[in-house]
């Protein structure tokens, strides 16, 4: 298991996975802009955990645009919010929240987390950890800073192993990320640009049809559902594709990596969108 997510990169392909996630999120995707919150997802699925556990002192590990930092800022329970990513735009989040004076925000890895062991009660992750070169060192990374009945909100890309149709998407993920690999970066903000309505079309229409016969359900399980207008992929899209890597997990891999860590009373909901993830050190 290890050895799958860890891979055994060389020096210069983990630098250039930084590089890549700095580029495209720290200093594009997250610069100026504030995201749709995401905490909302894991909240709704881990209600009673979240309403018990948040409390004293919060990591959020890779909090982008500070959306979800936003609302951590401000639950009163907690004594101290923490915040990291690798972004340039940590600068500009640490002016905008420096009213706050329980908050600590912060540029630095996930991977190599510059805090003292036994620190945190709750580490905080939307969407982070597969996209760096070793997912199984931030899950280190996290239980290390944990203190005891300390617990981990998380959500990781799914391997989506039994639903056919995302299995498709992801086949055709990984083919787009190999051709975005060989050209520039500009052209790959273009090619975006142009798929983003194609996807719309291919996906969203679809599901929107679906869920007006009634198909809710199976409506959430195309690519691309939530689409508002034809460019409104874009930024997914560039998250995805632009992305320097996209790990995927199956359930029972994460439970496993989880349960090596140490890690206790886990709860993993996976569903269209991906896993979503409770644990206890
Ligand atoms: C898809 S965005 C998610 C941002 C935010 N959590 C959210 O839900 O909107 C991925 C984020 O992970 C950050 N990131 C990537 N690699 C990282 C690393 N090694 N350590 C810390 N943050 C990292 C990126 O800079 C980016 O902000």
């Amino acid at each position: 298991m290890e050895r799958k997510f860890n891979n055994y990169m060389s020096k210069e392909i983990r630098n250039s996975i930084t590089e890549k996630a700095e580029k495209l999120w720290g200093e594009d995707l997250h610069k100026n802009k504030l995201n749709s919150q995401h905490f909302i997802q894991l909240k709704n699925i881990f209600l009673t955990h979240w309403d018990r556990e948040l409390k004293g002192d919060f990591l959020e590990i890779g909090c982008g645009t500070g959306a979800d930092l936003e609302y951590f800022l401000k639950i009163k329970n907690l004594k101290t919010v923490t915040a990291i990513d690798i972004g340039k735009n940590i600068d500009d989040l640490k002016k905008k929240y420096k009213m706050y004076s329980h908050a600590n925000i912060i540029r630095a890895s996930a991977l190599n987390l510059p805090f003292e062991k036994n620190k945190f009660n709750i580490v905080y992750s939307f969407g982070v950890f597969h996209h760096t070169e070793y997912p199984t060192k931030c899950i280190e990374e996290s239980y290390r800073v944990l203190k005891k009945n300390g617990v981990i909100f998380l959500y990781l890309y799914s391997a989506h192993e039994d639903i056919f149709f995302k299995r498709l998407g992801i086949l055709f993920e990984k083919k787009l990320m190999q051709v975005y690999k060989s050209i520039s970066y500009s052209n790959q903000n273009k090619i975006s640009g142009v798929l983003s309505p194609i996807c719309w079309l291919i996906f969203t229409v679809p599901s929107r049809i679906l869920e007006l016969i009634g198909l809710k359900k199976f409506s959430k399980k195309i690519p691309f559902f939530f689409g508002t207008h034809p460019f409104s992929l874009i930024n997914d899209l560039k998250d995805r594709l632009m992305a320097p890597v996209n790990h995927r997990f199956e359930k029972n891999e994460i439970k496993d990596i989880l349960e090596s860590y140490k890690f206790k009373e886990i709860k993993i909901e996976k569903n269209s969108s991906g896993l979503y993830i409770f644990a206890k050190k």
